[in-house]
């Protein structure tokens, strides 16, 4: 399974990439916002430094509701780096701007996914990565977890190329769950991904080796 990091904060980012398990990088108009990044320019210099630190798939959302504008600002997302990918929302001007861009050779994320017949209508209009919202799914007492499983059975079903890309991930069992049932890639923040280092025995075993090492080694 792929890890992309799901923030636009360069630190964050940085350390996940520095610990040489990043794949990539998604982020959205609300993780922009949180690190201050405001204004058309800053916004696509951001991006550049985004592509700079990681060799991988990096995410870029769409403003524009229309198709017109999506196709305008999308193939200008595009033309920034190689590894940009056109993150366009789950709506009837999206889908068709999906096939556009599909037809076009521009990779596309399809966003704000929350069932199964949104992530079939990605898939067929071309999505190179459907993102469904676990966490929010879980928020509302819905099962995120099985929106993947059940994404995951239908593109089997068809051998869809379109990736599951597991979004709104927010602990470490989301990034579990999603690798036993087969997500091709997990977004998270860097907690949910440092958490899955963590463990008690580990930090007791650890002590005591050096404990004892330092007893024989004084
Ligand atoms: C997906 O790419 C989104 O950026 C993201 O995962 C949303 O997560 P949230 O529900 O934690 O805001």
């Amino acid at each position: 399974m792929k890890f992309f990091i799901d923030t636009a904060n360069l630190n964050d980012i940085k350390e996940a990439n520095d610990l040489g398990i990043l794949d990539g990088v998604t982020t959205n108009p609300s993780l922009m916002a949180k690190e201050n990044i405001t204004g058309k320019e800053n916004i696509i210099k951001h991006y550049k430094e985004i592509c700079h630190i990681v060799h991988g798939p990096v995410s870029a959302e769409v403003i524009a509701t229309d198709y017109k504008g999506i196709i305008s600002e999308g193939e200008k997302l595009a033309d920034l780096h190689d590894n940009i990918v056109v993150k366009v929302p789950m709506i009837p001007e999206g889908i068709k701007a999906i096939r556009y861009f599909s037809d076009h050779n521009i990779k596309t994320n399809c966003t704000l996914i929350f069932s199964a017949g949104q992530a079939l209508l990605a898939a067929k209009a071309g999505a190179t990565y459907v993102s469904p919202f676990i966490g929010r799914l879980d928020d509302i007492s819905a099962d995120g977890v099985g929106l993947i499983a059940q994404i995951r059975r239908i593109y089997n079903n068809y051998d869809y190329d379109t990736q599951i890309l597991a979004a709104s991930v927010r602990h470490p069992m989301h990034i579990i769950d999603c690798a036993e049932i087969g997500a091709d890639v997990m977004t998270g923040p860097l907690k949910a991904i440092m958490q899955l280092a963590k463990h008690p025995l580990t930090d007791s075993g650890l002590e005591q080796f050096l404990a004892d090492y330092a007893k024989g080694n004084k």
